[in-house]
């Protein structure tokens, strides 16, 4: 007996990026272990839990350690005080009515952005921005939905959308009809967000092509721009053509936690090769329920002390404190005349490379030459060649440091 892989694995082009900068940083720092390296690439947080999530963890915790408040199974689409403190604090007050079997809890935006291709045919046509966060793509790939990768970096069978300066990372609206759109905003990697005029748009091409739009809102708590919409919802009609995620990764320190949820309103439909509609939500309940025992009692009470007052106030000042960092890095970058974007509604600053050296070769020379890790644009697909992300997610102690060393070299 042979057991065969799925080969479609194979067309995988390389690591997936940030093992990939993980791997190599580690042997770099073992060659080189007195560098004392600033690691400004994933965008992983680095202050603790706030106050008031740790306190509501530790009483979670307690309740598990007595038979009368222990938890076993809980519902596999998340534990309804959370899902109400949800609708409550963050669609209520923007005017979005959301009812209480749209919103699903999870383990994370990165795990429902990967799963969601799974409830479509084979057969959708998809786009993507690009650059683009990997996850999107990946997973279209190892489902069989794409070609192999061609010499110039993109995947057959999968459309790009291009984002670069000179369309000020704005993506056109695709010229043919697209199944399903990947938009990510504010945008990872490019920091830079669409306003509501310009999702609108978005929004109308969804409703008159009967396109879904996959919409990854995982930094929407950096926005401090108004006309900048939090939640597709926000535009109308979106109810009907568009899937959301969010999570509690960037706003509230839970990447090593994992705390998330998508929301999929009742109306959006898919068709059957007879034409025949079908709720999404009912396919990805179905998904979810059978492939997904839910995310464990004492994380869901932990997110949910997110809301309490106290809470909101600690968020607040984390989010302040990366936004702080995010200006530094700005202002240090264009000080020295690197062209700069993102950044202001984002804790991602995307950078033009000086003297057109290419991604991997500036990451290299940064990691050798300053000690700091950046990531590669051209990691995030082939329109982020020539571009570099930072992150703002560090100290500021260690992101004014980074700026110094930055500043120093001469390019
Ligand atoms: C990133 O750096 O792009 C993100 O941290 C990746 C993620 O959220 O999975």
């Amino acid at each position: 007996m042979t057991v065969k892989i799925n080969e479609y694995y194979l067309l995988l082009k390389g690591n997936y990026i940030f093992a990939e900068i993980a791997e190599r940083v580690e042997n770099y720092q073992t060659e080189h272990p007195q560098a004392n390296i600033i690691k400004m690439g994933i965008g992983d947080v680095n202050k603790p839990l706030t106050h008031a999530v740790i306190r509501e963890f530790q009483n979670a915790v307690k309740e598990m350690s007595k038979a009368d408040t222990f938890h076993g199974y809980g519902p596999e689409q998340g534990y309804q005080f959370l899902i109400e403190e949800i609708i409550k604090n963050e669609y209520k007050p923007r005017g979005i009515e959301l009812n209480e079997n749209e919103v699903f809890i999870s383990d994370g935006a990165k795990c429902d952005t990967g799963n969601i291709q799974e409830i479509f045919s084979l057969n959708n046509k998809v786009a993507v921005t690009d650059p683009v966060y990997p996850v999107y793509v990946d997973s279209n790939v190892m489902a069989g939905r794409t070609g192999s990768m061609n010499k110039d970096g993109r995947y057959q069978n999968l459309t790009y959308l291009p984002c670069t300066e000179e369309n000020k990372f704005v993506p056109e609206l695709p010229n043919s009809n697209i199944d399903l759109i990947y938009l990510c905003y504010p945008n990872n990697p490019t920091g830079t967000t669409l306003n509501k005029e310009q999702l609108r748009e978005w929004v109308d091409y969804a409703k008159d092509n009967k396109s879904i739009i996959l919409f990854d809102a995982a930094y929407e708590a950096y926005i401090q721009e108004k006309n900048i919409p939090h939640s597709i919802y926000e535009i109308e009609g979106a109810r009907d053509v568009a899937v959301e995620f969010r999570s509690f990764s960037k706003n509230a320190g839970f990447t090593g936690t994992r705390c998330a949820y998508t929301v999929v309103p009742e109306e959006i439909m898919g068709y059957d090769v007879h034409g025949h509609t079908h709720p999404l939500n009912s396919l990805w309940k179905r998904r979810q329920t059978t492939k997904f025992n839910g995310v464990s009692y004492p994380v869901q009470k932990a997110a949910m002390a997110v809301y309490s007052s106290e809470g909101k106030n600690e968020i607040k000042e984390l989010i302040n404190y990366y936004m702080k960092n995010s200006a530094v890095i700005r202002e240090s970058l264009k000080n020295i005349g690197l062209n700069v974007y993102g950044g202001v509604n984002s804790p991602y600053i995307w950078t033009k490379i000086p003297k057109n050296m290419n991604s991997w070769d500036f990451f290299d020379l940064l990691l050798d030459k300053a000690h700091i890790v950046g990531t590669p644009g051209v990691g995030f697909g082939p329109s982020g060649e020539g571009y570099l992300r930072l992150s703002a997610f560090n100290t500021l102690k260690n992101t004014k440091e980074a700026m110094e060393r930055i500043s120093n070299l001469s390019f």
